[in-house]
């Protein structure tokens, strides 16, 4: 009998319709080669939660989410709800469907591949094989945040007026649970492990290296070093390929995937997965943004978003194959020469043709 999931879709905003329905359409094609059978259910958030229901994150989305065996979500946001109350942000459905799952680990591996190394704006980006394990659920973008008014003034007289404040805490179990699952990682692969903080700054970031220094003992086989992050942003340009597992805080996992987003040749190569207990459904993500400016005009690069979906059939289901199936697909469409509008250097001497969503989605089911 054929093997089924359930996978709950989230389009979301700007160029999040298009490639979802590209990588839906590839996972459809892979997984029947397989004899496996996947159900989708399409879910709103983001803004195109607001302009239906008034709010980014109805309830039902987050029960249905809960409810599936695993989610793909596109992107959200976009200018059209930029001046929105700030509670009622398309962004806010993504933080509230991160903690509403657990979602705590975030798992982004950046992977240059070789056709795509005259992408890369850097000279010579060598192997580049790195994971960023990024902290989900915690620190600033689910801290303590607020307003309050001040009298008092500043040394050049002026007075403060209003303050906005956002708190960064973390917990120590909120803390090892993510360091737990970048050293397990990081056994699995070349065994090195960096962290990356502000020690030299910030408390929570010397608790982080506290209990990542503790943690090391129990992996004596894991070359564990510490890095702060404004070094950590320039080590990543001089030296990416010696990077192998990097592990995090939520802000700054959030800046340096963009960082390494740009050393691998274009965002819209990096997928994502956000996974939780044990047992509870992930969500697969592209680590890109909603690209209203692109959006509508077959423009989209799915790539991101089609290996998202062959992240989602290795880890929340253990279809390996099918995982490598989608993924030399990927390849092989990049070494025919295909590229979408983000990647630079189309033309230029090389042997490359220009296309569009559909087109790339096409060739990539072709070459499964
Ligand atoms: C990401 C995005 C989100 C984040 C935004 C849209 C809230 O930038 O997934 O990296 O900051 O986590
Ligand atoms: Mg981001």
């Amino acid at each position: 009998m054929a093997k089924k999931y359930n996978i709950a879709v989230i389009p979301g905003d700007g160029i999040g319709p298009e490639i979802t329905k590209s990588a839906i359409d590839v996972l459809e094609a892979a997984t029947s080669k397989r004899d496996i059978e996947i159900f989708t259910k399409e879910l709103k958030a983001g803004g195109a939660a607001i302009d239906s229901y008034g709010i980014p994150l109805p309830q039902e989305t987050i029960a249905s989410a809960k409810d599936s065996d695993a989610v793909l979500l596109g992107a959200v946001g976009g200018p059209k709800w930029d001046n929105v109350e700030p509670d009622l942000r398309p962004e806010k459905a993504l933080l509230g469907l991160r903690s509403g799952l657990g979602l705590y680990a975030n798992i982004r591996p950046v992977t240059v591949y070789n056709e795509l190394k005259d992408a890369s704006p850097l000279k010579n980006p060598g192997n580049i094989d790195f994971v960023i394990v990024r902290e989900l659920t915690g620190g600033i973008y689910f801290g303590k945040t607020g307003f309050y008014q001040s009298g008092d003034h500043l040394s050049d007289g002026s007075v403060k007026g209003k303050i906005a404040y956002d708190t960064e805490s973390y917990s120590e179990g909120e803390i090892n649970r993510i360091l737990k699952i970048a050293f397990e990682l990081a056994m699995k692969r070349r065994k090195k492990l960096t962290l990356v903080d502000k020690a030299n700054v910030l408390l929570t970031s010397r608790m982080w290296r506290r209990l990542a220094s503790q943690m090391s003992f129990d992996y004596p086989e894991v070359e564990f070093d510490c890095l702060y992050v404004d070094n950590a942003a320039m080590q990543l340009i001089s030296r990416p390929a010696t990077f192998d597992v990097i592990v995090t805080n939520n802000i700054f996992g959030d800046i340096l995937s963009d960082e390494a987003g740009q050393i691998a040749g274009s965002i819209g190569m990096l997928p994502s997965a956000s996974l939780g207990a044990p047992g509870t459904p992930g969500l697969f993500e592209p680590i890109h943004g909603s690209a209203p400016d692109l959006a509508g005009q077959n423009k989209a690069n799915p790539m991101a978003c089609i290996l998202s979906a062959a992240m989602m059939m290795r880890m929340a289901f253990g279809e390996e194959e099918i995982a490598q199936d989608i993924e030399n697909a990927v390849k092989k469409t990049l070494e025919k020469g295909l590229r979408t509008s983000d990647i630079t250097f189309v033309g230029e001497g090389k042997n490359t043709t220009l296309v569009g969503t559909n087109e790339i989605t096409g060739a990539v089911i072709a070459n499964l």
